[in-house]
């Protein structure tokens, strides 16, 4: 009963027509890079999919360069670092488990690029998630003891065990400048991710909605042709 249900967050791409807001995407991209890539991956993300999000390829470079890649030198076998280019996946924010688990209090901040899928209400689960932190209520308290949360961990009634390793990612108005000039908010910042993530888990969501709309213009002109059909063959028939 302490649990709670994601409150709905209402984006373009929601619905059977959604279509991207592909400055919010932008925007997003932000908040990811410079709040949420402390500590997650995005690896099925290529920086060269940014296109999409109405990137030019100059600036697909240039914000690739920010990244280094993992390199493998062919000769020697040594591992470097090199800058990324547009054809590189976001890279890993830690060599192995051991050394997240190290980072973040034994919990392992998991890769975000299909979490909109990974997640019931995907979208409106991180929005909530990312707002809701808040001090244990006192009726909880009262009624189990026990169930103080734990040193290094955090409440959110949006989490299934209330208590995450996450500490409140976002806390401060207009801890990212958006170069949209959109006034952020922890509201404002916490949609535009989640809004974000739906578009990295499902880059080619506006061409599902488009044929399905499609497919369903066709049925309903078959039906009417095969209707017809029906009627003409069972003409003059009593
Ligand atoms: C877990 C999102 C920033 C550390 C998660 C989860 C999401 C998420 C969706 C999964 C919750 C679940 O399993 O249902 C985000 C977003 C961020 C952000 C959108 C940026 C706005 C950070 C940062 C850190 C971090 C900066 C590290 C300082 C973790 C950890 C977990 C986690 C350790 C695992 C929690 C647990 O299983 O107890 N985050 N996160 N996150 N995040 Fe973040």
């Amino acid at each position: 009963e302490f649990h709670k249900e994601p409150r709905h967050l209402d984006i373009a791409s929601n619905g059977l027509m959604g279509k991207f807001d592909r400055a919010q995407l932008q925007r997003g991209l932000q908040v990811y890079k410079e709040v949420c890539s402390a500590c997650h991956s995005l690896k099925l993300v290529s920086f060269r999919n940014l296109a999409d999000l109405g990137y030019t390829e100059a600036e697909v470079a240039g914000f690739a360069k920010g990244f280094q890649v993992p390199s493998i030198n062919p000769e020697t076998g040594e591992t470097a670092t090199r800058d990324g280019l547009p054809a590189d996946r976001f890279p890993l924010i830690y060599p192995n488990e051991v050394a997240a688990r190290a980072a973040n209090n034994n919990a392992i901040p998991p890769d975000l690029s299909l979490m909109t899928k990974a997640r019931e209400e995907g979208p409106s689960y991180i929005y909530s998630l990312l707002t809701g932190y808040q001090a244990q209520p006192a009726e909880l308290l009262q009624k189990f003891p026990n169930a103080v949360t734990p040193p290094g961990l955090h409440y959110n009634p949006y989490f299934p065990t209330l208590n995450l390793a996450m500490a409140p990612p976002l806390v401060a108005d207009n801890q990212v400048t958006y170069a949209d000039g959109t006034p952020a908010t922890i509201d404002q910042m916490a949609k535009d991710i989640a809004a974000f993530l739906v578009w990295t888990a499902e880059p080619k969501l506006e061409a599902r909605h488009q044929g399905g709309l499609a497919a369903i213009i066709f049925i309903l002109i078959f039906t009417g042709l095969a209707f017809g059909a029906y009627r003409n063959i069972w003409r003059g028939v009593k």
